[in-house]
C-alpha cells in the first residue's frame, strides 16, 4: 500500500503541469480522500464486501464523478449517456435491445459478480466502460478528442477528476483519460446496491409472503417442481445468481450472439453459455434473455415449463429437458411468477443517491 501510495503521489507530480488551474495546497490532500461509507444489508451476510481492486477503492469523490458521468450524454456523440440504456426506474435497464442485438443487463450488485457482459467474459467492471469509450463505439459513438474538448471547458468535470483522482483530465494522455472515466463509472456502479426487495424484508422479518408468493418460491426451490435454484441461489444468496455459466436450453443450433461464451473462448464445450442472470428486479427487466426474446415473465415460465430445446452443451441441471422442461400447470406459473415479484426492490429504483444529479 505505501509504495502505491508513493508511485501515485510521484505520478502527481509528473503529470501535473506548471498552469495547472487547481490550488496546490490540494496536491497534499490528494491520496487521503474519502473511502465511500458502504452500509451492507444484514441479508448479505453470507457474502464478502463488494470487490474493489486496490488501484480504484471506491470514494465519495470517484462517486460523484461517476455518477455525473453516467447520466451525461458528454461521453457520446449520438445523444446517449449510459443512463439512455440503463435506466434507474428499470434497475438500470430497458425495454429494448442494444444495438449489437443483445439484451440490456441491469446494473443490479455488479460488485459482487465475478464477469460482466451476458458471456461474463469482461473480468473487472472497472475497464467494462473502456469499451464504450473506444472511438466509434455503437453504443455511444464516442469521440475521443471532442470528448477531451468538452472536458476543457466544463465548469466543473476538471475539478471533479482533479479531486476524485489527482489527474489533470484535460492534459491527460487519451489511454488515461480513458481509464480515469472508466474507473469512476466503475465506483458509481459498485454503489447500485438493491437489498430492499419485499423478499428482503420478509427475511428480515418485516413482512410477510402471501400464500401464492410463499408456494412459488417452494416451486422455485423444489427439484421436482420448479427446480430453479441450483443456478438462481436462493434465501440464502441474495444475489439471485450462481455467478458461472450455463446452457438453459434456449436453442438447439447456434450461430451469431447464441454461441454465447464459445465467442470468447473458442472452446466447443461454451457453446451456448451464458452467465447466469440476477433474478432481483426481473418484474422490472424485460425483455429476458441475452438477447431479449421473450417480452414477458410468462412467456419465460412457459419456456422452463414446456419449452426447452435439447443440444450438446445443455446443462446437466435441466434435468427434463428431455419432456421439454419442468410442466408447470397454470396456478403453479402464477405461484412462481408471484414470487419472482418479490425480488422487486422499489427503494433502488427510487433511491435519490442513484438518481441523475442536479
Ligand atoms: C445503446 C445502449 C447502451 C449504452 C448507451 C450503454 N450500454 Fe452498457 N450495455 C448495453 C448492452 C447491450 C450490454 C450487454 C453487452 C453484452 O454483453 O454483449 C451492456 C452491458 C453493460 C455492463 C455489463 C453489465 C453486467 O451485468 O455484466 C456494464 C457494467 C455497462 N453496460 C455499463 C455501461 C456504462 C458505464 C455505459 C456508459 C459509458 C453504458 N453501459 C452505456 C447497452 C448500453
Ligand atoms: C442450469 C441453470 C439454470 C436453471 C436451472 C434455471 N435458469 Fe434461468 N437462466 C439461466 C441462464 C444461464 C440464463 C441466461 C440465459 C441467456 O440469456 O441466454 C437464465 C435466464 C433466466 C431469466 C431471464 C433473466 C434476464 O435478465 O433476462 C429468468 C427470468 C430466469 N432465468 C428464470 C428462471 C426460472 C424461473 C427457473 C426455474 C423454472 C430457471 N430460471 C432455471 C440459468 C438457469
Amino acid at each position: 500500500m505505501r509504495y502505491l501510495v508513493v508511485f501515485l503521489v510521484s505520478f502527481v507530480f509528473i503529470s501535473c503541469r506548471k498552469d495547472h488551474p487547481f490550488p496546490e495546497s490540494e496536491h497534499e490532500d490528494w491520496g487521503v480522500y474519502n473511502p465511500h461509507p458502504y452500509t451492507f444489508p444484514t441479508t448479505f451476510k453470507n457474502f464478502p464486501s463488494p470487490a474493489q481492486p486496490d488501484w480504484n477503492q471506491t470514494t465519495v469523490e470517484g462517486v460523484i464523478l461517476g455518477r455525473k458521468l453516467y447520466y451525461d450524454p458528454i461521453l457520446g456523440t449520438n445523444g446517449n449517456s449510459c443512463s439512455a440504456c440503463h435506466q434507474q426506474q428499470n434497475a438500470f435497464t430497458i425495454a429494448a435491445t442494444g444495438p449489437n442485438g443483445m439484451g440490456i443487463p441491469a446494473h443490479i450488485n455488479l460488485a459482487w459478480n465475478s464477469g460482466y457482459g451476458w458471456t461474463g467474459a469482461a473480468p473487472v467492471l472497472d475497464s467494462v466502460a473502456l469499451a464504450d469509450l473506444a472511438e466509434g463505439n455503437i453504443f455511444l459513438n464516442a469521440n475521443n478528442d471532442s470528448i477531451q474538448a468538452r472536458f476543457a471547458r466544463h465548469p466543473v468535470y476538471p475539478e471533479l477528476f482533479w479531486k476524485a483522482f489527482g489527474v489533470d483530465i484535460v492534459a491527460a494522455s487519451l489511454p488515461e483519460r480513458q481509464k480515469y472515466i472508466s474507473y469512476a463509472l466503475a465506483q458509481f456502479m459498485r454503489t447500485q446496491i438493491s437489498y430492499n426487495a419485499k423478499f428482503d424484508q420478509y427475511l428480515r422479518g418485516e413482512v410477510s409472503l402471501s400464500s401464492d408468493e410463499t408456494a412459488g418460491y417452494n416451486i422455485f426451490m423444489s427439484e421436482n417442481k420448479g427446480d430453479c435454484f441450483h443456478c438462481h441461489g436462493d434465501a440464502t444468496n441474495p444475489m439471485w445468481r450462481d455467478n458461472l455459466r450455463h446452457n438453459n436450453g434456449l436453442n438447439a443450433s447456434f450461430s451469431g450472439n447464441d454461441l454465447g461464451y464459445f465467442n470468447n473462448s473458442g472452446n466447443p464445450d461454451d457453446i451456448g453459455k451464458f452467465r447466469t442472470p440476477t433474478l432481483r428486479n426481473i418484474e422490472l427487466t424485460a425483455p429476458y434473455m441475452h438477447d431479449g426474446r421473450f417480452a414477458t415473465l410468462e412467456e419465460v415460465v412457459d419456456f422452463y415449463s414446456t419449452g426447452l430445446q435439447h443440444s450438446p452443451t445443455i446443462d446437466p441441471l435441466m434435468k427434463k429437458v428431455d419432456v421439454g422442461g419442468v410442466q408447470l400447470n397454470p396456478a403453479e406459473k402464477a405461484q412462481l411468477i408471484a414470487f419472482l415479484k418479490t425480488l422487486t426492490d422499489y427503494t433502488f429504483i427510487s433511491d435519490p443517491a442513484l438518481s441523475e444529479p442536479e
